[in-house]
């Protein structure tokens, strides 16, 4: 940083982008200016009107070690702590999958389901197997002040960070968090259940990007041999915990639609919907159970 002169937001603004442009970081202004924000802050529109803030020492110091942080390779939202998801700011941990656009389409596809349940019991039971941050869960219920949701994690720090976001966002009455190995201490029946399992082959770990491979946690992205271990445990349980009319929403990797069809179809449920993600891949599969019958 300049010797003598103030910081001012102008001067960390120029200073983050060229050590990011220069570490080779894509978006290099646009990352140094939300960290810049974020650690004083500060919007959009104070660097345009007020460029000669002054930013304090101690705030400077730790936006360096942020800009430091960014050129060794760590995505901005690690950085930053929180993420924004369907509108919602999510705090994340290191035991939580920092929540993706992708997952955006499968709380799209679940709204006429939800809505469908609301109008009909007046209420929707949601289950959110694997939630992480809660960021399923807490985008459902966003929309529907009527449904309640209980997120599911085998990780009991994923679950305090979902927790923490539902008190931030008012929908802590709403949400409730079980510590599971998918279904094992789940209790009661939902109209829907959603989930985003880890679904990569183990062996594919080692080559996705280093920001993924290296941040978010393996249990949140190792799907076994195959990529579809957690599916098969799901569709082998999933009956028993959906009333009536009850649906199963699930996001799948670009490239297992058929397979993970094949897994439910085997235990009985047949093919409501599905969806492809904005990229034009497919990325969730929803599924039900034939009207069962009367004894
Ligand atoms: C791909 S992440 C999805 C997180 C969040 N739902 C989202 O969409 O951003 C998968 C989640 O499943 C959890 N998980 C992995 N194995 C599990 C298991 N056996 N039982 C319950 N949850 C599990 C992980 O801890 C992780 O939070």
């Amino acid at each position: 940083m300049a010797e003598g002169g103030p910081v001012t937001l102008e001067v960390l603004l120029r200073l983050g982008r060229d050590m990011l442009l220069k570490a080779g970081i894509p978006d290099a202004a646009l990352d140094a200016r939300l960290l810049v924000e974020r650690f004083t802050g500060t919007t959009r529109t104070d660097a345009i009107i007020d460029p000669l803030r002054p930013v304090d020492s101690e705030t400077s110091r730790k936006i360096l070690k942020a800009f430091e942080r960014r050129t060794a390779g760590e995505p901005l939202h690690r950085i930053t702590g929180s993420r924004q998801f369907y509108g919602l700011e999510l705090s994340l941990s290191p035991a939580t999958l920092e929540p993706r656009p992708d997952t955006e389409t499968l709380v799209d596809a679940m709204l006429p389901l939800v809505r469908k349940t609301v109008a009909r019991r007046g209420s929707c039971r949601i289950l959110d197997l694997g939630t992480g941050t809660g960021a399923i869960a807490l985008a459902l219920l966003s929309q529907f002040p009527e449904a309640t949701a209980t997120g599911v994690d085998v990780s009991a720090e994923a679950l305090a960070t979902a927790c923490a976001n539902a008190e931030r966002l008012g929908l802590s009455v709403r949400f409730s968090a079980t510590c599971s190995d998918w279904f094992q201490n789940v209790a009661g029946l939902y109209d829907v259940i959603v989930s985003n399992p880890p679904y990569i082959p183990r062996d594919d770990i080692a080559g996705l990007a280093r920001d993924v491979r290296e941040h978010d946690p393996r249990a949140a992205l190792d799907g076994g041999g195959d990529g579809l271990d957690a599916y098969r445990r799901i569709a082998a349980e999933a009956a028993r915990f959906l009333d009536d009319d009850g649906t199963i929403g699930l996001e799948i990797g670009f490239d297992q639609r058929q397979a993970v069809t094949s897994i439910f179809e085997g235990q009985g449920f047949e093919l409501l919907g599905s969806a492809k993600d904005l990229g034009g891949d497919d990325r969730v599969v929803i599924f039900g159970l034939p009207v069962r019958s009367q004894a």
